[in-house]
């Protein structure tokens, strides 16, 4: 049965610097420095408020795996992360639910390189999942 926890919403942003001093004048507060991701081509930073952690996402070159959902969507929250503490049987379950894996299963230097997929469902949109078996 699936029981995911919430990790992360993921922000999409243009400017990096500029967006994260926009957060922090919001009042959150940076959990982590800049990571760059080469296998997806952006730079990620986690911040924190309430309770709630946002993933900024900037791109740092124009075939980034980002690039053209930027493109279209502009500075914009864009998926939110789960938590799996089963990770191949819930990605069986989350695909007789609907979702379709978009990108093959891989590590995230900004998550410990733990395995993360991403999933798009018809109605939802998309899904992060880490693979995370002490969730
Ligand atoms: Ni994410």
């Amino acid at each position: 049965m699936l029981n995911l926890k919430v990790h992360h919403i993921g922000y999409l942003v243009r400017k990096k610097d500029a967006a994260r001093a926009a957060f922090t004048a919001l009042g959150y507060e940076i959990q982590s420095d800049w990571v760059h991701d080469e296998l997806r081509g952006i730079d990620i930073s986690f911040l924190e408020k309430d309770g709630y952690c946002i993933e900024l996402v900037c791109p740092y070159r124009k075939d980034s795996d980002v690039s053209g959902l930027l493109q279209r969507m502009k500075n914009t929250p864009y998926h939110i992360c789960y938590l799996s503490g089963q990770f191949e049987s819930d990605l069986s379950e989350l695909r007789e639910m609907g979702y379709l894996p978009i990108t093959e299963k891989a590590p995230a230097p900004a998550l410990e390189n733990r395995n993360v997929v991403f999933l798009l469902h018809p109605a939802l949109g998309m899904i992060e999942l880490i693979d995370h078996p002490e969730a």
